[in-house]
């Protein structure tokens, strides 16, 4: 592998960085929010998950959904709590009470100290509540709905800047899902309105569910056709998981998410041709993780029969081999930097998270916190195209990819360079050479390694901290050149200074 700060891909994009609280499960009731936990602030805040929050390093936060958008009233969740309507949510079969709504959100968004991205309804709802919302939310004061916001205790407009028109339109279990040319009529009605009311906001149209949907590529293009002047964004969502147990394939599968974001990329820059435009149209990756959705939907785990309150639904309890995967999908976003300026890890506590809590008890951190965590602190400055010479590995379901999967950041205020690498090999060892003469005398400041004998090894209540990030015993820069064993199935950041 070599490095030079010459070679630039883009610069680091705090927004890649970004989470997701969707009312889903226990993210938001006994997640972020708990009256009465012992750590919860007046507004009922739990203040261990926020320290865990600011610890992570995320940056911004997606919300309200996900699935639970499409069939939300916004309404619903402001003003006087007690007088607010307890609703079914279809989407996760949960009885919602509103307790929790957008001022809460926003008010949460300044303690944690993150950007909101809110999503909006096109699945139920349309244009002309798109526009109430956005009134409700921007507008400083002195009409109806902003008027009504002061009333409700929030004197400031929330000035929220990243707009979700809709999530995941393409998909059949979407609440109002429509067909490419449906939703990009309806996604470009609703972004031109918005943007009489404020052409700056920043909306990011629907791509794709998966790569592995019928209509992607497809979706893209059409929807794209309809929005390309009228969003900056189109988003991806992917999720993994190990299946029959296949480690080879799973610890490759950023492989896929790679593919998926080569294929959208080049999908918006045809269409970009096809309408002679020179704007240029970035991703929002504003869903990804490893889920175990194949136990969700088997019903193991799954949804609830009966309709209750914030249910414990896929409370995945991470293990180190998810850790690892997890630390490679972060790679391939930061890979991309040039074109994906905006993610989203789905999602933030309880449900399919980085921050676990028990309902008045404790908040830990699951394994796949720690290479996110290690990442948002570490990869600052640009991103370099770095150039690797590696083995392949040939796995059944991505076929033949690099044994190596690995990005490098040059913050050039600290002087500093920060090189993510895992190793895919389920089994073998890979010997590391790394040129950084270019970064003259360049000495070794910090390396990490996630990985560990047993690869089914998680972090629970009783031993939160089972699975951690160690010290690497096996690396050392001699005379410009960074040597290291990586072992396989692991995570490694190394930083020089
Ligand atoms: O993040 C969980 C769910 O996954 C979201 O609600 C939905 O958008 C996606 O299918």
């Amino acid at each position: 592998m070599s490095i030079d700060p010459a070679f630039v891909v883009a610069p680091v994009s705090r927004r890649i960085f970004g989470s997701f609280v969707e009312h889903m499960g226990r993210c938001v009731y006994t997640g972020i929010y708990e009256p009465g936990h012992p750590t919860a602030d007046e507004d009922g805040f739990r203040g261990d998950v926020l320290d865990l929050v600011r610890e992570l390093g995320v940056t911004t936060v997606r919300y309200p959904g996900g699935n639970f958008v499409s069939g939300y009233k916004w309404e619903d969740g402001v003003g006087p709590v007690e007088q607010r309507p307890t609703r079914l949510d279809p989407a996760w079969r949960t009885i919602e009470t509103n307790a929790f709504g957008l001022n809460e959100f926003m008010r949460w968004t300044k303690v944690a100290g993150v950007e909101p991205m809110m999503a909006m309804n096109l699945g139920t709802r349309g244009l002309q509540e798109a526009i109430e919302l956005l009134e409700y939310a921007n507008y400083p004061a002195g009409t109806a709905l902003s008027d009504l916001r002061i009333e409700h205790g929030a004197e400031q407009p929330h000035d929220i800047r990243m707009w979700c028109l809709g999530n995941e339109m393409d998909g059949p279990w979407q609440l109002g899902h429509m067909t490419a040319e449906e939703y990009g009529r309806l996604a470009t009605r609703t972004a031109l309105a918005m943007r009489q009311f404020d052409k700056d906001l920043e909306l990011v149209a629907c791509g794709s569910s998966s790569r592995a949907m019928p209509t992607f590529g497809a979706w893209e293009a059409t929807v794209l056709e309809h929005t390309y002047e009228v969003v900056d964004y189109v988003s991806a969502h992917a999720y993994y998981q190990l299946l029959d147990g296949d480690h080879a394939s799973f610890l490759a599968c950023s492989a896929d998410m790679d593919r998926f974001i080569h294929q959208v990329v080049a999908t918006a820059d045809h269409i970009g041709a096809k309408l002679s435009s020179d704007k240029r149209i970035n991703i929002s990756f504003d869903e990804w993780n490893v889920w175990y959705l194949r136990e969700l939907q088997s019903g193991q785990g799954g949804l609830p029969e009966d309709w209750t309150e914030a249910p414990r639904t896929s409370e995945e309890a991470y293990t180190v081999l998810d850790a690892v995967v997890v630390g490679s999908l972060l790679i391939t976003l930061l890979r991309h930097a040039d074109r994906v300026t905006a993610a989203s890890q789905a999602q933030l506590v309880n449900t399919i998270s980085s921050i676990r809590t028990e309902p008045g008890g404790p908040a830990w951190r699951q394994s796949i916190f720690h290479p996110f965590a290690q990442t948002a602190r570490h990869a600052k400055g640009t991103v370099l195209d770095l150039r690797l010479d590696a083995p392949t590995l040939t796995t059944a379901t991505y076929g033949e990819v690099p044994v190596l999967d690995s990005v490098a950041t040059y913050d050039a205020e600290e002087g500093r360079v920060a090189l993510f690498v895992v190793n895919r090999h389920p089994s073998e060892p890979v010997s590391l050479s790394t040129s950084l003469r270019a970064f003259g005398d360049a000495a070794l400041a910090e390396a990490l390694v996630l990985a560990d004998d047993d690869l089914t090894a998680a972090n629970t209540e009783s031993d939160p901290d089972r699975v951690v990030p160690r010290a690497h015993g096996d690396v050392k820069v001699d005379d410009g050149v960074l040597t290291a064993e990586l072992a396989p199935a692991s995570w490694n950041m190394f930083l020089l200074q």
